[in-house]
């Protein structure tokens, strides 16, 4: 980095960010960056490692997702990685940063295969703290709302056995979306302290399904 400090950086990144997603879904807007970078900063807390790396990348990983881009993959990382340049970001730290956001998704997972540094772990746990509990339930429902899918449909099974084409594809009722991703998440994370916060936000969402169902047939 030449003549930026690293607070002046982050700040901003945060501006630059914020001002993208003024319009975007509930479920991935400005908010969802702000407790990404907080639940990476928790996690960052406790391990060793480059700080920088791992607030830039939170605040960047979903500058521009795929899913309201067309399908375009390379439009978020391409602008992550234009962005640091014209901050004079050093190289080291953009590869880093934009290797972490070009792979950290969830429908990568199936067939990813390069390595995680410490960095990628702790945003990668952060992002997927974010998508489940009560939050990860308020942003399902949220984009189920903005591509009008219906709660739930009895007649649809949740698939098993997805691959990064059917879960992209996926135009499922919301509640399959918990067996086709969030449910899974727990079993994911890299680092000690997401762990421990996922099993807590994990078991919320078993109760929230339990009362879903109950409430849908009437039992309670
Ligand atoms: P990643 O960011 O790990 O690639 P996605 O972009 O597929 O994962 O999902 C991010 C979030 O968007 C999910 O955690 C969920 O809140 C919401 N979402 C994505 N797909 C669906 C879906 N089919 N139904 C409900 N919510 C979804
Ligand atoms: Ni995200």
């Amino acid at each position: 980095m030449s003549h930026v400090s690293k607070d002046e950086l982050i700040a901003r990144t945060k501006n630059f960010v914020r001002n993208h997603l003024e319009n975007a879904e509930g479920g991935h807007d400005w908010w969802h960056i702000v407790r990404v970078h907080n639940n990476a900063l928790a996690i960052a807390n406790d391990l060793e490692c480059n700080l920088l790396v791992v607030e830039l990348a939170a605040l960047l990983h979903d500058i521009a997702d795929a899913k309201f881009h067309g399908g375009d993959e390379s439009i978020g990382p391409r602008m992550a990685r234009s962005y640091l340049n014209e901050n004079e970001v050093d190289n080291e730290t953009i590869e880093a940063v934009v290797y972490i956001t070009e792979n950290m998704s969830f429908k990568n997972s199936f067939t990813f295969s390069g390595t995680k540094s410490i960095e990628f772990q702790i945003v990668e746990d952060a992002d997927r703290l974010d998508a489940i509990g009560a939050i990860g339930i308020a942003r399902a429902f949220s984009y189920g709302g903005y591509k009008c899918r219906p709660f739930y449909d009895p007649g649809i099974q949740p698939q098993t056995k997805l691959t990064t084409e059917t879960y992209k594809n996926s135009k499922a009722p919301t509640i399959n979306h918990f067996h086709e991703k969030l449910l899974l998440l727990k079993n994911m994370m890299h680092t000690q302290k997401a762990k421990t916060l996922a099993e807590n936000r994990h078991d919320f969402m078993l109760h929230y399904l339990e009362q879903f169902h109950a409430e849908w047939d009437g039992r309670k």
